[in-house]
């Protein structure tokens, strides 16, 4: 088996354990499988970073080579090109979106950066894999310094529009460089329908068949791969967590109310304002539901740097407090929202204790919340699912109540059809969605991808 180089911004290197984010939570995964290196930035920021050889781990079978960044990376890459310029562009938020040229000058000279400390680490038989926003270049830096190993490039988050595009100082340089990978791949068709439209239109691709562009007389594959959980042991995970202290302590607290439950990152893309909105608006239009429901958000913090983030965080402690204080009553809190993460086992029975998962992202690449949401249920006695029909994983997960995250009054109707809904109309819903997980796992994800990018690039 050929040795797979995963390279992403984030290195969960082992001793940090793992950060909520969608991405860490699947790779790992597949390279304990499969066996290889996983090459990125560890997380630390450091003065002389940019003059230290990368550090080496090995656990589980995985090698982490790792690099630091120095502060001014990370405020101009990090912070900076990446999570305030590229994540709301490609989330398609425009008003969130801030660019600053000389942010768009470190973000290129740290992925040359990378692209210089990995050089060393590769051996002629490795099959490359790159992941996300952040590393835009690298195909094409990898390229110039001679790679001839198969490259692979996946976007985690959504590919946007093309007049969304028009907005990206330089994409058209992005998407040559992109090109020059085997195979591109995206959350959904919608993606890579946006993708091949753009890199044909402006990029001078020219198409070959449905999923194959030809670019400077390369072949370059372009194709969707949903990225998916493990849903059984997370099934596993959730049932386990029903009988622990937290879970005890949780239920007891609730006082037979049934329980509205979410989790994020605090992000703007998450939709976290309007998504309180929506649920005052249900509190406003059925006053009958006052003191029978419990609505519990955890939004862990997150990107703290980002103005658009610092400034979300300010809305939302205002909105909590509003909230609470205009609708709860001496014994009744109808929000409770905390920023703390909480370990991954507790997370999965809170979902399965919740009557509803309420996840209204205002764009999301896929949302693995969604899909963990459905398989913590128990199968007899099934939570109902709200789910933005703007996250990816709404393509998969149809039979929830789909709403749009925008829309208070519907976000408010939908909380309630969910509250009044029937028992076997949820085991329905519940089932149609199980169905369309239950058979896959983030390892054949990871799989199937690298055995496209295997065949496209002996062609
Ligand atoms: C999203 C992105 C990932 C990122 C994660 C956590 O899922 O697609 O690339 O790693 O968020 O964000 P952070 O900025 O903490 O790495």
């Amino acid at each position: 088996m050929k040795r797979l180089v995963i390279v992403s911004n984030r290195v969960p290197v082992p001793k940090e354990g793992l950060r909520p984010g969608g991405l860490a939570v699947v790779l790992k995964d597949l390279l304990a499988r499969q066996g290889g290196m996983w090459f990125g930035w560890n997380g630390t920021c450091h003065p002389d970073a940019a003059h230290l050889p990368p550090e080496h781990q090995q656990a589980e079978g995985v090698e982490y080579a790792t690099i630091g960044l120095t502060p001014a990376e990370h405020r101009n890459y990090y912070t900076g090109f990446s999570n305030s310029t590229l994540w709301p562009l490609m989330h398609s938020l425009p008003e969130h979106i801030h660019f600053e040229r000389r942010e768009l000058e470190t973000y290129w000279s740290v992925n040359q950066r990378f692209c210089e400390n990995l050089l060393p680490l590769l051996r002629p038989d490795d099959i490359i894999w790159i992941h996300d926003y952040h590393l835009l270049p690298l195909p094409a830096l990898l390229r110039r310094n001679g790679v001839r190993q198969p490259i692979g490039f996946f976007l985690h988050t959504p590919f946007p529009a093309p007049d969304m595009l028009a907005t990206a100082p330089d994409g058209g340089t992005f998407l040559r460089d992109l090109l020059k990978a085997d195979l591109l791949g995206f959350q959904t068709a919608d993606d890579t329908a946006n993708f091949i439209f753009a890199a044909t239109r402006t990029a001078g691709a020219v198409p070959d068949g449905e999923d194959t562009l030809v670019f400077e007389g390369r072949t370059v594959r372009v194709g969707t791969f949903p990225v998916e959980i493990d849903p059984q042991a997370f099934a596993r995970t959730a049932a386990a967590a029903a009988d622990s202290q937290d879970l005890k302590r949780l239920s007891g607290s609730l006082a037979g109310r049934k329980l509205i439950f979410g989790v994020d990152r605090m992000d703007p893309t998450k939709g976290l304002d309007h998504r309180l909105a929506g649920y005052e608006r249900m509190l406003e239009t059925y006053p009958e539901r006052e003191r029978q429901v419990t609505f519990l958000q955890i939004a862990a913090e997150s990107r703290t740097e980002v103005a658009s983030y610092k400034a979300l965080r300010r809305k939302l402690e205002h909105q909590i407090g509003k909230l609470n204080a205009h609708r709860g009553q001496a014994d009744w809190t109808p929000l409770r929202f905390l920023t703390r993460g909480s370990p991954r086992p507790t997370v999965a029975g809170y979902m399965r204790l919740a009557d509803i998962g309420y996840i209204t992202p205002l764009r999301d690449g896929m949302n693995l919340v969604a899909k963990e949401f459905i398989a913590a249920q128990d199968p007899e006695n099934p939570g109902v699912l709200i789910l933005s029909r703007l996250a990816g994983a709404a393509k998969q997960l149809d039979a929830a109540l789909l709403v749009n995250p925008l829309d208070h009054d519907g976000m408010a109707d939908a909380l309630e059809q969910a509250l009044a809904m029937s028992a076997p109309e949820k085991r329905e819903r519940w089932q149609a969605c199980w169905n369309a997980i239950a058979n896959r796992t983030a390892l054949g994800w990871g799989l199937s991808f690298l055995k496209l990018l295997e065949s496209t690039a002996r062609k």
